[in-house]
């Protein structure tokens, strides 16, 4: 039934302002955040780039410590980062959602303001692998592996982006 949310197939140079999604923003969705900031940047695309959690948990606080260490041994900087919540203005305020996994799709989409058409998309689909979503490294202790497939996936919506 989500088939069509799959494919990046409607994201395009239009798209200017991202936000990332996941569980509690203090692993995969900021994560994504430093990775797709720092291959934009690289591609010369000027993007506001943010990210937030559907849950509340960790507002106000920086990102996973292991999450933060797995991300600078590949270059990224998270420190200066906080956990916020993600809410129904943000529809508004982003040119598109990208999500980490299907309960945060079912979650993000349940703040749909009425009539607002604002693409929400899996993110690892953009990595062209098997994955629909990026296991949750809170819950697995891979954030490596979070890491790369993020990386793989931000490469792919940035060059969909160009
Ligand atoms: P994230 O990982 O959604 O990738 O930030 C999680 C972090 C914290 C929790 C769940 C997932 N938590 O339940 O506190």
């Amino acid at each position: 039934m989500w088939k069509w949310l799959d494919g990046p197939a409607s994201v395009g140079s239009m798209t200017k302002r991202i936000l990332f999604v996941c569980l509690g923003n203090i692993c995969r969705s900021p994560a994504a955040e430093v990775v797709l900031r720092v291959k934009a940047s690289e591609a010369g695309l000027e993007l506001e780039i943010d990210s937030a959690g559907t849950g509340d948990w960790h507002v106000g606080e920086p990102p996973h410590p292991p999450m933060v260490r797995a991300a600078r041994a590949r270059g990224y900087d998270m420190s200066a980062l906080r956990g916020r919540q993600v809410t129904a203005v943000d529809f508004a305020r982003f040119d598109l959602i990208v999500v980490a996994d299907e309960a945060n799709l079912r979650d993000v989409e349940a703040l749909r303001p009425s009539g607002d058409t604002t693409p929400v998309r899996l993110f690892a689909p953009y990595a062209g692998g098997a994955e629909r979503s990026i296991p949750d490294p809170y819950h697995t202790g891979d954030f490596d592996g979070a890491l790369q497939l993020v990386e793989r996936a931000a490469a792919e919506l940035v060059a969909q982006l160009q």
